[in-house]
């Protein structure tokens, strides 16, 4: 199955209106397209909330006290994984992650009928990643509860993207008007997607620097500006995105060398010379430490924000899961 979120034929912007009365529309989260900035802001804005609170001794509510999530994941997460289950906790819902590798899938249930089975049992989020683009969709069709996207293939990262927002919206005050740059691997990254959606959708200068081989084919529909050559693209950036090098979703050869990639493509100090003084650099992890990114400047603490991403992650999961289930919360959802 192999479903493209790129069919799109323009992109949302700052100054559409929100199609109704409500901040957040929608039962599921499903991906940044399809997002008004009214929304995404309002995402953010309610993490925000939930950053002060992750800051305290006591972290805990009672918000969704009563409520059921389950997790499933079909592919390897740390950050992603983690997060959603120490956001749940922290909300006060049931939390469990299912482990696909010893569950009936290995049996041969299809992706259906787990989805029906996990329904019987009244969830009321459902968290789930995939390898096939387009799963997460096919899954919320047959849920009655919100269903989040935490990552499916190739198409939507949407927590990942509102995670980066909070993160720059923090650092840079806004994110409108920013130039930022996402390089790397653009072609097999969802991350990209989303961010490329989201960052479009709030104003901000979205460029792309990476060699034509990791560059997705719809390049000319994404509203970005295209750079082959790093230092190029990073001359004045507010913000620099580094991507991992996504092996797992390659098929045949992209790169001459892992050596030559981080010669020409590798975010060193140098090449960083170029952006601005204040620039802020960020990756979504896993890292490859010297391939996409040199470890001096993974570590640099005056301009990585790394580590101040996952901890947006767990505020920004915090913030979907109390928004998708208000009208449940508040008896307007059967
Ligand atoms: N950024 C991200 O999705 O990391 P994980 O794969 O560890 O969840």
């Amino acid at each position: 199955m192999s479903m493209n979120s790129t069919d799109q034929s323009s992109y949302p912007r700052a100054d559409v209106a929100p199609p109704s009365g409500k901040l957040f529309p929608h039962k599921h989260l499903l991906g940044i397209w399809g997002l008004d900035p009214t929304a995404i802001k309002h995402l953010l804005d309610v993490a925000d909330g939930y950053v002060d609170l992750n800051r305290q001794a006591v972290k805990s509510t009672e918000t969704c006290r009563g409520l059921t999530q389950i997790n499933l994941f079909f592919e390897n997460s740390t950050r992603t994984l983690m997060s959603f289950e120490i956001a749940g906790k922290r909300l006060g819902l049931d939390t469990i992650s299912m482990s696909t590798g010893t569950s009936s899938i290995k049996k041969g249930e299809t992706l259906l009928d787990t989805a029906a089975t996990l329904n019987a049992m009244h969830p009321d989020v459902l968290v789930m990643r995939h390898a096939d683009s387009g799963a997460v969709k096919l899954l919320s069709e047959k849920m009655d509860c919100a269903v989040i996207n935490a990552g499916d293939g190739r198409a939507e990262h949407p927590t990942q993207a509102l995670l980066d927002a909070l993160t720059i919206r923090r650092r840079k005050g806004s994110i409108h008007g920013q130039t930022i740059v996402i390089s790397g691997d653009v072609a097999h990254s969802r991350v990209a997607r989303s961010n490329i959606y989201l960052l479009n959708a709030m104003g901000a200068r979205v460029r792309l620097v990476a060699p034509p081989t990791l560059l997705p084919a719809d390049i000319d529909r994404l509203g970005v500006e295209v750079f082959h050559h790093m230092e190029q693209g990073l001359e004045g950036a507010d913000v620099v995105m580094m991507l991992r090098l996504q092996n797992e979703r390659m098929q045949g050869a992209f790169l001459p060398s892992l050596r030559e990639y981080y010669h020409f493509w590798g975010l060193t100090r140098e090449k960083l010379k170029v952006a601005k003084d204040d620039v802020l650099v960020m990756h979504p992890g896993p890292m490859n430490r010297g391939v996409e990114i040199a470890s001096d400047v993974a570590d640099d603490l005056d301009r990585s924000a790394i580590e101040e991403q996952v901890e947006m992650g767990v505020a920004v999961r915090m913030a979907c899961i109390d928004v998708l289930t208000r009208d449940l919360r508040n008896g307007e959802r059967s």
